[in-house]
């Protein structure tokens, strides 16, 4: 049992950006009671930073090691993760981890893991790397007051669409940049895709509603078909494009959820969000709008957000579920009408989206554009075969029915 007194011995899986950027962290934090001991690396071959006697590659010299306590789970891959969070937890240790992707998809079974074992699992790094998102929702806004939760949570696509925009050059180029400046996934499809950003609303929609929602009823489209003529658009209408995941309650006590480039207006927060910063909007009943921005990936960051979890451990605590525990979660619904902007070349492109009204529409020689209004379920239905086309979406606002 961790108290205050007892010493965080932590066994680390992980030793890439994040990793690293832990051990330095806490090395350099004096006050936070916690030490590394062990880290279980994929290549034993690898160059590293540390004495060779601390890492290892079999994880039950982790796992079975009574002196650690603590299991930090920082590597690349879900399942193995999945794994490693799993083995941990029956050995009675608790576990931090920021593996957004391993948690939206198995969210039910490590929720129900952590009941039968008694172990505790925090993970507030997975969502806005430094910004405390989970926690608030969690505790600060533990009652049924949330309306929304909207944001910038991915700042790789952020980065590439704030240099599109400011610096006028085209997708690829601003691409290579995000690369080169580290802000991208190891497969950057994750971040221009929206699929990182789906997987932390994912994530942030539990905690905030208590509902969960599984990736394939969600709509989730990305920015790798953008193109000069909407930033152009987008320029002309006083816009910026964001990519922008929300989860908004509405109508019947349901929630709708969807990432999808917005056209932001000057008035909305997220607005002045550039570059790889994330930010997130609270919206509820009575306190009307909040905002929490700040560096949402990068080694130091993530792993400040890390040790955050690791203190939090030797208060023990632990994520209580509130909104289920408490409260009955709303339903999830995709039935919600959305005005978008459309970009597209030819006629099937228009007649597969199935508008049900039109108020704008634009010819050039070389594409089309509409503004009109859409159901997010029309959307997702034709999911498969918009993904395979090269056209460009994004939605202004969610109508009232
Ligand atoms: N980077 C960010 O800004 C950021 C922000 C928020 C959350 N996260 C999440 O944090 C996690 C780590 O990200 P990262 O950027 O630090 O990744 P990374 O730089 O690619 O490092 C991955 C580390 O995992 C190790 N590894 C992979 N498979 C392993 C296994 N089966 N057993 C033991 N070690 C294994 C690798 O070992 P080798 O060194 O031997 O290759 C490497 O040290 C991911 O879940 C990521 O989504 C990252």
């Amino acid at each position: 049992m961790n108290n205050q007194n007892s010493k965080q011995q932590i066994g680390l899986f992980g030793f890439g950006v994040v990793g690293e950027s832990l051990h330095h962290v806490i090395t350099n934090s004096h006050a936070s009671n916690a030490e590394v001991v062990k880290i279980c690396i994929r290549d034993p071959h690898k160059k590293r930073s540390l004495p060779a006697e601390m890492f290892c590659t079999d994880r039950d010299e982790i796992i079975q090691d009574n002196e650690i306590n603590l299991v930090v789970e920082l590597i690349d891959d879900a399942e193995q993760a999945l794994e490693i969070v799993k083995s941990a937890m029956l050995a009675g240790k608790s576990v931090v981890s920021g593996n957004k992707k391993m948690l939206a998809t198995h969210m039910e079974e490590l929720m129900d893991l952590q009941q039968l074992s008694g172990s505790a699992l925090l993970y507030d790094a997975s969502a806005c790397g430094s910004i405390p998102v989970i926690r608030n929702l969690e505790e600060y806004y533990d009652n049924d007051l949330l309306l929304s939760i909207t944001g910038i949570l991915n700042g790789s696509s952020n980065y590439i669409l704030s240099r599109m925009y400011s610096k006028n050059i085209d997708f690829a180029q601003a691409l290579n940049q995000a690369c080169e400046m580290g802000f991208a996934e190891a497969d950057p499809s994750l971040d221009v895709e929206g699929h990182d950003a789906l997987y932390k609303i994912i994530i942030l929609t539990m905690h905030g509603f208590g509902t969960r929602v599984n990736q394939d009823e969600i709509f989730c489209s990305g920015i790798s078909h953008i193109g000069p003529a909407d930033i152009r658009f987008a320029r002309e209408r006083g816009y910026r494009i964001k990519l922008v995941a929300q989860a908004q309650k509405v109508h019947n006590n349901s929630v709708a959820l969807f990432v999808m480039p917005k056209l932001v207006t000057r008035e909305e927060y997220i607005y002045n969000v550039e570059d790889e910063y994330n930010g997130v909007v609270i919206e509820g009943e009575f306190y009307e709008k909040q905002f929490m921005f700040g560096k949402g990936a990068g080694g130091f960051p993530t792993g400040s957000s890390v040790l955050s979890d690791i203190t939090a451990r030797t208060h023990n605590y632990r994520y209580e579920y509130k909104k289920r525990k408490y409260f009955t979660p709303p339903a999830h619904t995709n039935d919600i009408l959305l005005e978008v902007y459309y970009r597209y070349r030819f006629t099937e492109d228009l007649l597969l989206l199935d508008f049900e009204e039109i108020t704008e529409h634009h010819s050039t020689r070389d594409y089309f554009y509409v503004i009109g209004q859409i159901r997010l379920g029309k959307l997702l239905q034709v999911k498969d075969k918009f993904d395979a086309m090269k056209v460009f979406l994004a939605f202004i606002r969610i109508l009232k029915d």
